[in-house]
Order: structure tokens, then sequence, then C-alpha cells
């Protein structure tokens, strides 16, 4: 049996216990009662974005806020003096304006209630900070208020991040019951290992969801309406916002100043730094990402957006094209004290080409573009949809609510440009858009103003009633706790991992100068094609740097020659890469017309990749359909593997032409879920694919390269297998990592009716020479020991490998 409470054998206690309970309660009610005081520390309180926009925006959350239960006091904060920091703040509180339609006597009487209710005070060692918490603790006792919590607004420089932190976490952070915000301003580092450290540093000191890092483009109204525009035209969008329909994404930022006056923070950063890497980023991301159930869930919608990120693209060195307005580096010298020598990389203007490798995007190009002193101030994203309609009548019979022979596109305009203020802009030959329920009503009619190519008239149009400044908006989503407002770490780091490695690429491209303004004509405008960018026009003569000494590629002609006696073709790579393509083709075409079909072993690595973006993209007779595609080697990895020789090859050449699925052959490196495992017996299995379909197992072509040490397909030096004997495909073992690779042997490559062999760049020089020399040594020098039986063999070197 169990023992009786103690309490029920004693009265007593139990009443006592009650009573104690009660009181506590009570006075904890009574502590919930109390009013609720919000304390808000604006750092950097003097500076530039300060006297601009926080305090207005601390000032409209006050107007917001007032009588609705919270107090607020609000204490600008700087490493100025007290006396200057007042004198500073004074006036520009003086300043505060109140909305349009408040009544002039009330707006002066909140006015002065918010200047009473704000202070100045110097902020700089670790006792400043401890005065700070206690005297907030003092004043909300004395004014008989509760603590609700504490917002610090860094606008400081992000070198002072890290002090100002644990100063807030060691003597500032309000007591129980009370929580604490820490907002952030960018940069938030310089590329992804810069951004890791700082997120663990200031990790080390506040909770994820204490930090509230801005990007005050998550603050413009219309780029906060693309995920409720989304939302409340699901059904008119559902079937439209996809690959089938869209035709491309722009996101654009259009600036006309210069970076006059902040090159030193530019210098360092340049414009994908800047505004690509968070502003443009995170609007893109609100177009591309899966639309949550329910969007008035932060956590939903942070997570969806974070979702978007592993489907981009990487990026490339030509996934870019960079520009710099011809007056910056003049400045750069000026503001700087860099000698007159001295020339900045620094792009001003950037337009990249992203790719979303998803079912939803892919094969849809996005485009960010942004710029300095270009010719107007405008931003905005435009979904531009595919026209695949014929219209009978003639245009001037077209109908802008029903043609469909007119543009069709979705313009979320962010701000500025022509029109002048934030719109949502629907075509009208589209759909009809819900309008959002509060604070946006039609945009009037403008005769004569045409924007991308229609009439307004041809548009559905809405913008917000009252225009509010992005940081208004985002302080009161601070203090709502509109946690998707903003960037987490996670999605900060996400963004930088997607532009570090094209930003480590571009670190030595000279960008192209301009004028600036109107002058810069057609100089910026670029083209995408086979998924890279350049600029649509040569450079002018004028702005090209001297190329009098260095020959160009055309200077030279494709050479003719033999290197170990076989035919040696030589060119610069872009004309070697085109003439091999062609020799394939033409074999290709040859095995066809006589054979039916065509039997292709290619090699993996990185020298055969522009080999195969040429064939995916300039070779509209090659017979796809009747090749089959071999593997020359593998590495032992998963075939979805970035390392796979597969993937490349699916990357850069399968995805873009139609081979059959069954035509297709990749080795069996991963069978029974298990990597180049002996009893597998993958090499045989493989073997016998090769002897079934191949006639003789002898290969219409072969495509090898050659390794630094004299290695090809994966044969490597001091190493026997494969050399020679019955096997047709080995398992061997590479120096370098994933050291297990699956090969066709040297006989097997040895049948085969041609064999190319390709070979780019500097450093394959020593072993071109060396190779030239030696003779049948394939133990030593694999590659010496290929020699078709009775086929041809071909060497493709280009300048750089054959010339030095
Ligand atoms: C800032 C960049 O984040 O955004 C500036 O640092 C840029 O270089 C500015 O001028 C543009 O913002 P907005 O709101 O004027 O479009």
């Amino acid at each position: 049996m169990l023992a009786e409470p103690h309490f029920k054998r004693r009265p007593g206690i139990w009443k006592m216990l009650m009573a104690a309970v009660c009181v506590a309660l009570l006075s904890g009610l009574q502590a919930q009662d109390l009013p609720g005081q919000v304390s808000i520390i604006l750092l950097g309180a003097t500076g530039d974005l300060a006297r601009k926009y926080l305090w207005q925006g601390l000032f409209h959350l006050y107007l917001e806020e007032v009588g609705k239960g919270h107090h607020f006091r609000f204490h600008g904060t700087a490493l100025t003096s007290t006396e200057q920091g007042q004198e500073v703040i004074a006036k520009v509180l003086e300043s505060l304006s109140c909305p349009r339609d408040m009544a002039p006597g009330h707006c002066a009487e909140l006015k002065a209630q918010f200047q009473q209710l704000s202070e100045y005070r110097r902020l700089k060692t670790p006792e400043d900070y401890l005065a700070l918490s206690k005297d907030i603790e003092a004043q909300v006792e004395h004014e008989g208020l509760r603590e609700t919590g504490r917002i610090f607004y860094l606008s400081v420089p992000p070198f002072a991040y890290v002090d100002i932190a644990r100063n807030i976490n060691s003597s500032c952070r309000p007591g129980p019951g009370a929580w604490l915000r820490v907002v952030l301003e960018k940069p938030f580092g310089h590329d992804l290992h810069s951004a890791q450290q700082l997120a663990a540093e200031l990790g080390s000191f506040f909770r994820e969801e204490e930090m509230y890092r801005v990007d005050h483009y998550l603050g413009k109204q219309v780029v906060a309406q693309i995920l409720p525009f989304r939302d409340q035209n699901r059904a008119a969008l559902d079937g439209l916002w996809n690959r089938h329909h869209v035709e491309r994404v722009e996101v654009v930022m259009k600036e006309t100043l210069d970076a006059e006056g902040r090159t030193s923070f530019y210098e360092e950063y340049g414009v994908i730094r800047d505004v690509l890497q968070n502003h443009l980023t995170e609007v893109l991301t609100l177009v591309a990402m899966e639309l949550p159930v329910n969007i008035s869930s932060p956590e939903a919608v942070l997570q969806h957006k974070l979702q978007a990120f592993p489907a981009l693209r990487g990026l490339q060195r030509h996934s870019a094209v960079l520009g710099q307005y011809q007056a910056y580096s003049g400045q750069v010298r000026r503001e700087l004290q860099k000698p007159d020598s001295f020339h900045s990389l620094t792009p001003t203007f950037a337009g990249i080409l992203v790719h979303i490798d998803n079912l939803r995007w892919e094969g849809v190009p996005f485009i960010l573009m942004s710029g300095k002193v270009l010719d107007e101030r405008v931003s905005y994203v435009r979904i531009l949809f595919k026209n695949q309609a014929f219209c009978v009548q003639s245009e001037k019979h077209w109908v802008a609510a029903q043609s469909r022979c007119l543009p069709r596109q979705i313009i979320f305009h962010i701000g500025h440009g022509e029109l002048g203020s934030p719109a949502v802009l629907v075509s009208r030959n589209l759909f009809r858009p819900a309008l959002p329920s509060a604070g946006w009503k039609e945009v009037e009619g403008r005769p004569g103003l045409r924007l991308f190519g229609l009439p307004l008239s041809d548009y559905y149009a809405y913008s917000p009633v009252r225009e509010q400044d992005a940081y208004s908006v985002l302080i009161s989503h601070i203090f709502h706790c509109r946690k998707d407002s903003f960037v987490t770490t996670e999605n900060l780091l996400a963004s930088w991992a997607f532009w570090t490695p094209l930003l480590d690429s571009l670190a030595h491209e000279v960008p192209r100068l301009y004028p600036g303004g109107a002058e810069n004509g057609q100089l910026l405008d670029f083209e995408l094609s086979s998924g890279h960018l350049s600029f649509s026009q040569p450079l002018p003569e004028q702005l090209m740097p001297g190329l009098d000494s260095a020959p160009l590629p055309s200077d030279f002609q494709v050479l003719r020659a033999k290197y170990r006696e076989s035919p040696l073709i030589s060119a610069w790579p872009e004309e070697l890469i085109a003439r091999l393509a062609g020799d394939i083709e033409a074999a290709a075409v040859r095995a066809v017309r006589r054979f039916g079909e065509f039997h292709l072993a290619l090699s993996g690595g990185s020298s055969p990749v522009a080999l195969f973006q040429q064939l995916a993209t300039g070779h509209y007779s090659f017979p796809w359909a009747h090749t089959h595609l071999w593997l020359v080697d593998e590495r032992c990895v998963p075939l979805w593997d970035p390392e796979s020789n597969f993937q490349g090859l699916q990357t850069h050449l399968l995805q873009h032409v139609r081979v059959p699925h069954y035509n297709v052959h990749p080795m069996p490196v991963h069978r029974r879920q298990r990597l180049c495992a002996e009893e597998d017996q993958g090499t045989q299995a493989y073997a016998e694919e090769i002897s079934a379909l191949v006639t003789n197992s002898s290969f219409d072509l072969v495509l090898l390269g050659m390794g630094a040490d004299g290695h090809t397909a994966s044969l490597f030096p001091q190493s026997p297998t494969g050399l020679d004997g019955e096997q047709l495909v080995v398992l061997t073992t590479s120096p370098s990592s994933p050291h297990r690779r699956m090969s066709l042997s040297l006989p097997l490559i040895n049948r085969a009716q041609k064999v190319a062999v390709l070979v780019m760049g500097r450093m394959k020089r020593e072993i071109a020479m060396l190779v030239s020399r030696v003779g049948h040594e394939p133990k030593k020098w694999p590659i010496s020991g290929v020699l078709p039986d009775s086929g041809q063999l071909v060497w493709y070197m280009d300048y750089d490998a054959f010339l030095g």
C-alpha cells in the first residue's frame, strides 16, 4: 500500500502550503498584470543610417504601438561624448515626421512624448553597459512597470560586433521573463569562411531566436508582398509558376549613384557582395521557393526558403559579366590614397545567370543584375511567361485582356523607375489577381506611361495605400517577432556557400569599363547562350588593354604533325575542341551509316568537359539516337557523387542531348550498395555487356586523356593491372583520391577502330615532351601502351601542352 501523503496527515501544513502557493500565484499574476516596458537601445545612434532611417523607424513604431499596452524607452548610444551625441540626437528627433494623414496637433503631441522618452548616452566600456542595465531596471521599478524586453539595434561596423555582443551578453541582458533581441546590419562576412567565423562568434553570445539580421530589401513593401501574392493567387499560379510556362526571371537593382565617399567599404566588397549575395538572393529565393501551406508561419517560410538553396546550380566564371564605371578607380585613388598607377578590379556592375536544378525551375534562366552609375534608379523582379500563341487578327485588333500575343508578365516593382512607386503589375492577358485585403489600392491610370513593353493600362496594377520605408517595416517586425523578415544564420551561410566559389574565380577578372549613365549605350548589354553570359558587344578599341604583343588564337592555324608516329592535331583549345568534336561526329555518322550504331567510350576528368559542352550545343546532326555511350573509367563512388565520371558526363552532355536511356552504359562501380567489391563482379558484368553489344568488343571510338604521370584511363604507372592479358575491364588503384577505380584494359582499348587522346594545358607540357621520346613502356607510362591493333590513333594537343 502506498503511504499517505504527508500533508494529508498534517492538515495544518496543507493549508499553509496552499496559502503560500496562492500568494506566489497572486504576486505572479500581479507582475503579469503590470504594464510592460520595452527598451530599445540603438547603437551607432549618431551615424548615417540611424539619422536617415532608424530614428524615424523607431518613431513610427511608437506611433503604431502607443496606447496598445506597452511603454517604451529609447536609448540612443554611440562612442561620441554625451554632449556631442545629445546635440546630434536632438536635431534628429526634431526632424521626425508623422504620416500624412495624421492631424498636426496630434503629431506634435506624440513627437514631444517620443522626445521625452528618448535619451543619448555614451556606451563604450563594460561598466557603461552595466550602468545602462541598472538604469533600465531602476526606472522600470520606479515607474511601477514590468520589463518586457530589450532590443539592441547594432548600426555599427561589423568589426565592433563581437565586443558589443560580449558586453550585452555579460552585463546587459534583461532579467528572467523578459526577452532580448539583437539586430544586426550587413555586411555579415566577406565570404563563406568569414561569415562562418562571425556566425560562430555571435552564436557564442546569443541564441538564434535572439538575433535579427537585417536585409532591408525584406522590409520593402513589394518584396514583402511576393509570398502573399503567390499565396492569394494560388489557383491562377499553380499551373503557371514553373518551367513549362516561365520564360525567364529577372531580378534587378539599377542605381544612378556612384560609390564616392564609401570606397573604403566598396573596394573590399564590390557589387556582388554588396547587393547580389544579400538583397537579390533574398528576392530570388522568395520567387523560387516552394510555397508553404501556411505562409503566416515564420518557421515554415524560413524552412522553405532555406530549401531553395541546394537546388541552385553552382556558378562558374562564365555565369557572370562584370563592369566598373570609369571614374571608380580615380575615386579609390583619392579616397584611399593609392598611387597613380593603381587600378581597381572591383566590379560596380554585375550580371549573373542562375539556374535552379529542380523540377519546377529546371532550364529557366534567372538573371540577377545590379550596377552603380547606370541610366536610371529602379528595382524590380520580372517574371516573363512563354508565349506560344499565334494570333490571326492583325495587331490593331489585339485586346489587352485577351490577346495571348501580347507579352505576359508579372512584375514586382520594388521601387523608383518611371512608375516612381512600389507596385505589383500583372499583365491583363494572364489573370486578374486578388488584391491584398488591406493597405493596397489599384494604381491610377497614367496615359502615355509604358512599362516593360506595355502601356500601364494593359496591367492589373496595385500599390500600397501608404508607402512605408523598409526600416520602419522591419523595426515593427522586430517588435512583433516576425522572424521570417530576417536572415537566419543557416540562410546566410547557404547564400555565402553559393556565392563564394564564383567570387573566388572572379577575383582577378578585369571588369569592363563603362562611362556611366545614358552614355553607357549598349556597352553593358549582355546575353545568354549555352548556359553562359557574355557582353553583346565586343569591347570598343579605345577601352581595350594593349594587345599588340600577345598573339590571338586566329593568328595560328591548326597544326598537323606526327607524335609518337601517329597523327597529331594541335591548335588553341577552342579550335582543338571544335576539331575533335567534328571528327567524333564524322566517325559517328560513318558508323551509323554502315552498321546502324556507334559505340563511343568516353573518359572523365576536366579535359573532356569542353568537348562534351561542344557536342551538346553545336552538333545538331549528331546521330545520338543510334549512339551507345560507354565509360573508359570510373571512380569507385556512387554515380550521383560529383566526383563520378558519369556525373560529369550527365551534367555536361547527357542532359542536353537525346541519347536513349538504354544506350547509356555507366560502369557498375556501385552494386549491392557496395563500391567496387571484387565479389560483386562489376568488371565481369561490364565486360559481358561490352561483348554482348559491341561487335568484337571493338569500340568505334575511344576518347582518352593523358595524366601528368603518364597514366591513361585509370591505368596508372607501376601498377600491372590492365596492361595486358585477357581481362577487358579491371579494378585499379590510383595514387590520388578516390583511390579505387574501374577501367577498360589496354588490350580492350587497343581493339578500338579509333583512339583519340586529348591533352590540354601547360601542366601537361612536361609529360608530353617525355612521352614523345619514350618507347613502348606501359608499366612506366601506361599511355605509351596505347597502340590500336588495327585501328587508328590520333593525338589532339593544344598549344600549351604541345609547345609550352
Ligand atoms: C545597400 C547597398 O545595401 O543597398 C548600397 O550597400 C545600395 O550600395 C543600397 O545603394 C540600395 O538600396 P535601395 O533601398 O536604395 O534600393
